[in-house]
């Protein structure tokens, strides 16, 4: 039977990703997604969608929760899947306030929101799917020899954004256990791939080398993170939704752990070698240190490191493989050229993030 989603935050980077996934996979679906389009938020990313007699877009916040009750009701809306999000950990150490707003307050409102149409007023009291995304940031902090984030690894948040994390995590934890909420939770790992804000490591690192500009490494550069392509994690929660035992939660992620100077050191080979082999790169990125033949590495600098930064992330996936048979399709390799070839390919999109012309035509548009 054809499914209803509200997909919050899908004009984020995961969010879009899983938008083009589950109207690609499951076409008959109804698909509405609501999104601030705050500052990470970018109608652009969901361009190949807008067509489709099955998507919806309404811009709204998730603090907002008569809006919610509004879409639940009027879309017959049997399964949520909760993106929205403030994500930037670095912002939630200069300004913490907005994590708490949208990351707390908003999963509570979604939650309320939930509750009460699909269980008090019984518009769904059965067949009804609350999934929050989540992260591997509520575990905290891993040593070198610490054995990987399990679904029973204790939360030991560290950063606002982790910690604002956690604190829905919870929320949601608690309305499945008090009310009855049909609610899954999925935590993963580091994602990377297209639509990925320049603002994090990858995709800074990769248009960064595009337009010689420093590469910014923090500390020692020995921090590890998990990497996982991001259309593997909404295969997951695909996954989850399908087979996902109610009230349960699922570390999703595939195993590939780099520490942050090895990645950048190799996206800067994977880029020199791209130049190297296609000449057309050089005339349309003159600044690059790659289309002078020269080692894009000599941009890489190393800057004060970031306040509380945890050491290493990993996933243990053991739980989603064994009971919902979960594997990431990419490889690491596979991914990171798809990545980059992304990057390359579709430069209209982010020079117009990181210049600022797509925050014009948002007002333009919306006021
Ligand atoms: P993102 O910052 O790229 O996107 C967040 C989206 O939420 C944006 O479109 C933004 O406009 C929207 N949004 C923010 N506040 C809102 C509000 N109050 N109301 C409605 N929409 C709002 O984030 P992302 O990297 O796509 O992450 C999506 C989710 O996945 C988050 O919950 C994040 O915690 C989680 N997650 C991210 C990663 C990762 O590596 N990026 C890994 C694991 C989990
Ligand atoms: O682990 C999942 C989390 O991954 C998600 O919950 C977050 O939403 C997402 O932003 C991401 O958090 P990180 O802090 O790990 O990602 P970020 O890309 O900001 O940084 C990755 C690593 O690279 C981290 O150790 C900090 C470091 N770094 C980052 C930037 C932006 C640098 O060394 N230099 C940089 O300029």
């Amino acid at each position: 039977m054809a499914r209803v989603l509200l997909v919050t935050g899908g004009a984020g980077f995961i969010g879009a990703n899983f938008v083009h996934y589950w109207l690609a996979k499951y076409p008959e679906d109804n698909v509405v997604v609501l999104d601030a389009l705050t500052y990470a938020g970018n109608l652009a990313s969901l361009d190949a969608v807008k067509d489709a007699a099955t998507y919806t877009f309404v811009r709204g916040d998730i603090c907002d929760q008569a809006l919610i009750e509004k879409l639940l009701r009027e879309h017959g809306v049997d399964t949520l899947v909760h993106f929205a999000a403030e994500s930037h950990v670095d912002r939630s150490i200069t300004g913490p306030d907005a994590f708490i707003e949208t990351n707390v307050i908003g999963t509570h409102s979604l939650l309320k929101a939930a509750k009460k149409i699909w269980l008090d007023e019984g518009q769904n009291p059965e067949n009804h799917r609350f999934h929050h995304v989540s992260t591997d940031e509520v575990y905290g902090t891993l040593t070198a020899d610490d054995p990987a984030f399990s679904e029973t690894t204790a939360y030991a948040p560290n950063s606002p954004y982790s910690a604002s994390k956690a604190a829905s995590d919870h929320l949601v934890r608690a309305y499945h256990h008090t009310y009855g909420l049909k609610v899954t939770t999925s935590n993963c790992s580091n994602n990377y791939g297209p639509f990925h804000f320049p603002e994090k490591l990858i995709p800074l690192v990769i248009t960064n080398i595009l337009h010689n500009k420093a590469l910014p490494i923090y500390g020692d550069g020995q921090q590890v993170r998990d990497w996982l392509y991001v259309v593997d994690h909404a295969r997951g929660i695909d996954l989850i939704l399908e087979k996902g035992v109610i009230g349960e939660t699922y570390n999703i992620g595939g195993i590939n752990e780099w520490a942050n100077i090895d990645i950048v050191k190799l996206i800067c080979e994977l880029m020199d070698k791209a130049f190297a082999s296609d000449p057309a790169l050089a005339q349309r990125f003159p600044a690059a240190v790659a289309a002078n033949a020269g080692d894009s590495q000599s941009l890489i600098t190393y800057v004060k490191d970031r306040p509380g930064h945890d050491r290493r992330y990993a996933i243990d996936p053991a739980k989603a493989n064994s009971e919902l048979g979960y594997q990431p399709a990419e490889t690491f390799e596979t991914g990171i050229r798809k990545t980059l070839n992304w990057y390359i390919d579709n430069t209209d999109w982010w020079e117009k993030v990181m210049d600022g012309s797509y925050r014009n035509w948002i007002e333009k548009q919306y006021g």
